[in-house]
């Protein structure tokens, strides 16, 4: 398949969405990122790359992060790590307090705040530097170096009354066992991860290749595992979007309102597409389009 020309030919058809939706704001330090941005890149699992539009400009990863993650506490404790965590879409926002009270403290599954704050409350006892941990996983994932965004991590720490209620609620309930503040250092870090499309649709190429990073040939997860996290983005990788994108696209995906979005092609490819103008739902408007338009020129699908 000629997938330059079909980024190509995305790059046209999507340019009249580029800009519409609302950059997110609520974290000051995101807010600044101009509109006016569409990248798109993939990466195949015979190392093959191609890329269009803004796909080497670096973008506030956020929750796309949550994917890293859980791969890193999946590596460490395997299936243990469900003793502590759900594993059912939540039909919510991504930073809803309220299924938490009802199902005392146990986060529905990686993908929301929540659980994203479990599995970094995971990761806290697993290890004395998990933010460094976290860093060297993703930098041999996309096979350089990349780093934290002091700036924005500060904005979210400044600005995060929300996660620091879930956190401090879930830890109210027993869920928790590390200190709260120490938690959401290493959550509101990993959010703050710095990458463009390219890296990205070849830091998460593993999970297109039963979780071996290709050309590399590093097992990352095993395949199980690799299949497991599929399913989870497919299920609750786009909050309570999730229905939406998987009758439009059809593939695991994961997104996070720096406007970056992930979509897996198990066998075949990793995608990353990225616009800052975020949907009500807080996933990129015209990457989503983009991704509606990659499978219906490709044909490619899980279903
Ligand atoms: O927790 C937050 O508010 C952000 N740092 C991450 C949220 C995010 O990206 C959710 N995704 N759509």
């Amino acid at each position: 398949m000629d997938y330059q020309s079909v980024l190509d030919a995305i790059v046209d058809e999507v340019r009249p969405l580029v800009g519409e939706g609302k950059v997110a704001d609520y974290i000051p330090a995101l807010a600044r990122v101009p509109a006016e941005r569409f990248g798109i890149a993939l990466y195949t699992v015979d190392g093959e790359v191609a890329l269009a539009g803004d796909a080497l400009e670096a973008f506030s990863i956020q929750s796309v992060s949550k994917v890293f993650s859980l791969t890193l506490v999946l590596q460490r404790v395997g299936e243990k790590l469900w003793q502590h965590l759900g594993r059912e879409p939540s039909g919510d926002p991504f930073n809803s307090l309220m299924q938490l009270e009802v199902e005392q403290g146990k986060a529905r599954n990686p993908f929301i705040n929540a659980g994203a704050i479990c599995v970094a409350d995971q990761l806290t006892s697993l290890s004395d530097d998990p933010k460094a941990e976290l860093l060297n996983l993703v930098s041999t994932l996309c096979g350089e170096a990349v780093g934290f965004d002091v700036e924005v991590a500060e904005s979210e720490r400044a600005t995060g009354f929300r996660n620091a209620a879930l956190a401090n609620f879930m830890k109210s309930f027993g869920k928790i066992d590390n200190d709260v503040d120490r938690v959401l250092d290493v959550y509101f870090n990993q959010c703050s991860i710095a990458m463009n499309c390219v890296q990205m649709a070849r830091a998460m190429a593993y999970l297109a290749n039963a979780g071996v990073q290709p050309v590399a040939g590093r097992e990352i997860v095993t395949p199980r595992q690799a299949r497991r996290i599929n399913a989870l983005m497919l299920t609750c990788g786009t909050y309570d979007a999730a229905g939406e994108f998987a009758f439009l696209i059809g593939l695991p995906c994961k997104s996070g309102v720096g406007g970056g979005i992930v979509a897996v092609v198990p066998g075949e490819l990793a995608l990353c597409v990225w616009s800052p103008g975020l949907g009500s739902t807080g996933n990129s408007v015209a990457g989503m389009r983009a991704l509606e338009l990659f499978v219906a020129k490709t044909g490619l699908s899980v279903f």
